[in-house]
């Protein structure tokens, strides 16, 4: 069957769903280059430049957990006005609204709010008609927000993962493509002070050539099942429940992928295989917390407690990811590359070279960590972060990363420079999650990645250590 009238086919049949959770005999197909776009009437964006934007109109949909906090970084960093906010509740608009105001040094006077239906949201693009849109919402609703965002004539930046299927992420890179507006996957980590420095040392040739690398999202967040009518185990509880794979990938490829300049000129996305354990966590925590006649335990979850994922590059390079949102351990993102002159881990930081870590270690036989690190670390760090890193701190969110990631969007678009990370990248690493599903469901077989980028990855310039 040829792509686009399989594409149809699965449109007609109501099958997209089951596609993306890993349960139907389609997913054979991705080994045969997965589900292309047909539709190319756009321009690659893959260093693309948005016009400058004096005074940045903001919006936002979805102010939980996540989006609250978005907000009020937003509303510190100078040029920019928030002009809307839209939520499903009431109190958390209205609680967004006037953190906004209170912070906002009288930049944000007129914040219209839009909640109580679905829809809202698509009423505010049309009545305040914002330059960007920041969604923090539920993972299904990513795609569709986004798409609208840009049609509407908006900038995206969208919540990881930037969507669940593979198909609705052809629609985004096309939508993008067509529209000539952003759809940027904001993965914070990739402006953590560890992150920026591997990738500076990357950069400067300190680990030789890269061989292979570790990701993880390792966070028992088994609490957030008790958030159970509004909030985000009442939406993500679901999720683990339906689908067995490497769920939220993006945290600890996100900067692997940039240390190997993956679909930026070097080297790009091949294939992935991926296993699950056995599922025992999820249902284990349900019948010891909650009623018999409670509605987790009447879920019966399907994805197994820790998947562990293996992902080749088209140079060959291996990539590990695991991730595990049940099991009681301590917190781990991995963050190793490893290259043919030494190696770079996270959690906890740690380097081994060989003729050992100045001033430090010997010989590449033990590791460079803790303290002793301290000097290294200050010689090595990225030029951003030595440039915002105390501020950022300051400002908070996960330590700093979330405000300087906010802050670089917004420094961004006004300057009218390219974007870190681009909407090619957002799929390829949001691609995991339904590339591994399709994998376990069939014992192990490897996933062929789409190219997002229809080539265009081989004239894509590396991100730059930007000062
Ligand atoms: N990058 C990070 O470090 C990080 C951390 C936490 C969460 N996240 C991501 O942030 C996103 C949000 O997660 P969360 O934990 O804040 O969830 P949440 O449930 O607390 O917040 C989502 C909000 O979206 C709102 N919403 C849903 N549908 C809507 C609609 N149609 N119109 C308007 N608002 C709508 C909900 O009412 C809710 O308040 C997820 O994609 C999650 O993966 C990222």
């Amino acid at each position: 069957m040829k792509n686009y009238s399989r594409r149809k086919f699965i449109k007609k049949s109501g099958l997209s769903a089951i596609a993306s959770l890993g349960g139907s005999t389609l997913l054979n197909n991705s080994c045969d280059g997965n589900l292309e776009s047909t539709s190319r009437k756009g321009k690659y964006m893959g260093d693309f430049k948005a016009p400058k934007i004096n005074t940045i109109q903001v919006a936002f949909i979805g102010v939980g957990a996540r989006g609250t906090g978005h907000a009020k970084h937003i509303a510190k960093i100078e040029g920019t006005e928030i002009v809307a906010i839209s939520d499903l509740y009431e109190d958390l608009v209205n609680r967004s609204v006037k953190n906004c105001i209170d912070i906002g040094n009288g930049r944000h006077k007129n914040i219209k709010r839009y909640f109580g239906g679905e829809s809202e949201w698509k009423k505010m693009l049309d009545e305040v008609k914002p330059d960007i849109v920041f969604i923090s919402t539920n993972w299904k609703n990513h795609a569709p927000m986004a798409i609208e965002v840009m049609n509407k004539g908006a900038h995206a930046f969208v919540e990881v993962p930037i969507a669940v299927t593979i198909e609705e992420m052809w629609q985004i890179v096309d939508t993008s493509e067509q529209t000539q507006k952003h759809c940027m996957m904001m993965e914070n980590v990739n402006y953590g002070r560890e992150e920026l420095l591997y990738l500076n040392l990357c950069r400067q040739n300190i680990i030789g050539d890269l061989l292979h690398g570790e990701a993880a999202y390792i966070h028992e967040l088994r609490f957030q099942m008790k958030e159970e009518e509004r909030g985000t185990g009442s939406w993500r509880t679901h999720h683990y429940a339906n689908r067995n794979g490497n769920l939220y990938p993006t945290h600890g490829l996100g900067p692997v992928a940039q240390y190997m300049n993956l679909s930026r000129g070097e080297d790009q996305f091949n294939s992935i295989v991926s296993f699950s354990s056995p599922s025992k966590g999820r249902n284990l925590y349900s019948k010891n917390n909650y009623s018999k006649d409670h509605k987790w335990n009447a879920l019966d979850f399907k994805g197994g407690d820790l998947n562990t994922s293996i992902l080749k590059s088209q140079l060959g390079r291996t990539i590990m990811i695991q991730w595990d949102e049940t099991s009681p351990r301590p917190y781990s993102r991995h963050n190793l590359i490893q290259g043919t002159k030494g190696i770079l881990a996270g959690f906890p930081a740690r380097i081994a070279l060989e003729g050992g870590v100045p001033g430090i270690t010997k010989d590449h036989h033990r590791w460079a960590e803790g303290d002793s690190l301290d000097e290294f670390f200050e010689k090595y760090d990225h030029p951003m972060y030595k440039r915002l890193g105390s501020l950022a701190k300051k400002m908070g969110g996960h330590g700093g990363m979330d405000f300087m990631m906010l802050y670089r969007i917004i420094e961004c678009l006004r300057n009218g420079q390219a974007l870190d990370q681009n909407v090619y990248e957002g799929c390829f690493w949001s691609a995991v999650a339904p590339l591994s599903e399709a994998s376990v469901v069939q014992e192990g077989l490897p996933q062929k990645f789409p190219d997002f980028t229809r080539e265009n990855w081989k004239i894509t310039k590396p991100l730059g250590i930007i000062s």
